[in-house]
């Protein structure tokens, strides 16, 4: 062997072919300590400094009246040649913070109000680095069994705080358009064997477009989606479910899921979910409760109550990336029977044979969704659950219920405002009415969100409700505090007014 294999026949090889690369695409250790002392300070300042920032460093949503030259400047600038040769990585993080990480709204700003907030924790951006350092591949239980146990390990907390058996399980995915389209898939799987021709879908008209897109993506032409009209409080009504369901059975269509929301975006309304469980199961259909942003208030007493029914569902969206205070990306799918999983997507190719010759603990999860290759996000959730107690995440989302409350009720005392949805699970909605105006209502509460967003100090979004543009109001950052509700609701009055003198007038 040693006589065959001679180094001077890697010589001869060498000559003829390309030698090992001198660079490997590495740092030497100094070097990557100068480097992780650059970017961690970047980070910490940021953490540090959140509260003294802009929320919109750069206007979000540019005015008529303003220009965009500045987001075009910004265009030109990324447009450059392709890098072919190294540049100093320390310039690069410096322009990074000169011209990029300032053109970013702050999700994670105490008065960020808009969409769906992301406050974040160190901790977390601590596992994500040490997830990212070691490169866990969290696919298999050959390659990653430690990542596969943590992410048991949470997955198992979570479906016990939702209350679902201990046959439940599930797993972390992106965000919760994909934890919608997985459990849609799921559905579509279990109930039909993916037969879904005359299939029928069932949904309040309040439902995420997240899961219409999942629809769309599994197959399921307009004609099968039965988006519901909400109730006067934007919730499902049980009597025009069951008409419709009844409705579909004459006409030789096949109900098969009804999907329910834990708090919608617009105003965080809940569907009446133990009703829907009960109808579920009388009529063998599938229940889905999309709890994305809303599901994390069962980790609270007044949450607990609102959403009963819950633990009835068969499969829950619950995304860590917004009430539980994660960084981008991560959602979770949780299934009342975590076989539905396997039995949805595990599929055995040849080349991952090596990998499937484990027991039933020994979790591939490769094998219940669709990623095969899968960072190990669950790491963030489960080192900050554990670093800062469940209880402080409990508190947090209290907290984050009442200062809606507390901007429902200072809504409430101020005149030519009206509230249009009571305080829900962290999201409030309003509009700014004045008795006098000439013009109209829905462009003047359009041109209120604008005007505080470009002047850096809050930032709502607006929805529109039963045909009118309303405000919206999510106020779930711990780090939120009354003065910063009080303070914006002064800023939005005052704005109103500088728009509409001639209501001043009335
Ligand atoms: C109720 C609900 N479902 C699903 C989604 C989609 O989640 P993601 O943006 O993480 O994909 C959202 C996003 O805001 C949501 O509020």
């Amino acid at each position: 062997m040693q006589k065959i294999l001679k180094v001077s026949k890697i010589r001869t090889f060498y000559s003829m072919n390309q030698k090992q690369p001198s660079k490997n695409l590495q740092l030497s250790q100094s070097e990557m300590r100068a480097l992780s002392n650059q970017v961690m300070d970047l980070v910490i300042e940021h953490f540090e400094d959140l509260r003294s920032l802009p929320v919109v460093q750069k206007p979000a949503i540019p005015l008529p009246t303003q220009s965009i030259s500045e987001g075009k400047e910004l265009l030109k600038r990324q447009r450059e040649p392709i890098p072919y040769l190294a540049t100093d990585i320390r310039c690069i993080v410096q322009q990074l913070e000169k011209d990029i990480l300032n053109q970013i709204v702050h999700t994670d700003h105490p008065r960020f109000f808009a969409f769906v907030p992301s406050p974040n924790n160190f901790v977390s951006v601590m596992a994500d680095t040490l997830v990212s350092g070691f490169n866990v591949f969290a696919g298999t239980w050959l390659v990653g069994k430690g990542a596969a146990e943590i992410e048991r390990e949470t997955i198992g907390w979570l479906c016990q705080l939702c209350g679902l058996p201990k046959t439940a399980g599930g797993l972390f995915v992106s965000g919760g358009s994909m934890a919608n389209l997985t459990a849609l898939a799921t559905a579509r799987h279990i109930k039909l064997n993916d037969q879904i021709d005359k299939a029928v879908v069932y949904f309040s008209d309040q439902t995420h477009s997240s899961v219409i897109r999942a629809l769309k993506i599994l197959g399921f032409p307009q004609h099968q989606l039965r988006s519901i009209p909400c109730d006067k409080d934007y919730r499902l009504s049980m009597k025009d479910v069951w008409n419709q369901v009844v409705y579909d059975r004459t006409q030789g269509n096949i109900p098969f899921c009804v999907i329910a929301n834990a708090g919608t975006t617009n105003t965080g309304a809940i569907d009446p979910l133990a009703d829907l469980a009960d109808f579920c199961q009388a009529e063998n259909l599938w229940l889905h409760v999309d709890g994305a942003f809303g599901a994390a208030a069962i980790l609270t007493d007044t949450g607990k109550k609102k959403l009963t029914g819950l633990e009835r569902a068969d499969s829950i969206t619950i995304d860590p990336h917004k009430w539980l205070f994660q960084p981008y990306e991560i959602g979770c799918l949780i299934v009342r029977e975590q076989g539905t999983l396997k039995d949805t997507f595990c599929i055995m190719p040849e080349y991952l044979h090596d990998v499937n010759q484990t027991t039933e603990e020994e979790i591939n999860y490769c094998n219940y969704g669709a990623q095969l290759t899968r960072s190990f996000r669950a790491l963030k959730l489960w080192m900050s659950f554990k670093a800062f107690g469940v209880d402080t995440f409990s508190e947090a989302i209290s907290w984050g219920m009442t200062l809606a409350e507390l901007a429902e009720h200072l809504f409430q005392e101020l005149p030519d405002w009206e509230v249009v949805s009571s305080a829900s699970i962290g999201i409030v909605t309003f509009r700014y009415v004045p008795t006098r105006c000439s013009t109209s209502i829905d462009a003047i509460n359009q041109q209120i969100v604008n005007q505080i967003a470009s002047s850096g100090f809050a930032m709502l979004s607006t929805t529109v409700l039963k045909g009118h543009k309303v405000i919206r109001m999510c106020t779930i950052n711990p780090s939120t505090t009354e003065e910063d509700i009080l303070q914006t609701i002064i800023q939005l009055n005052d704005i109103a007014k500088s728009l509409t003198p001639s209501a001043l007038v009335s």
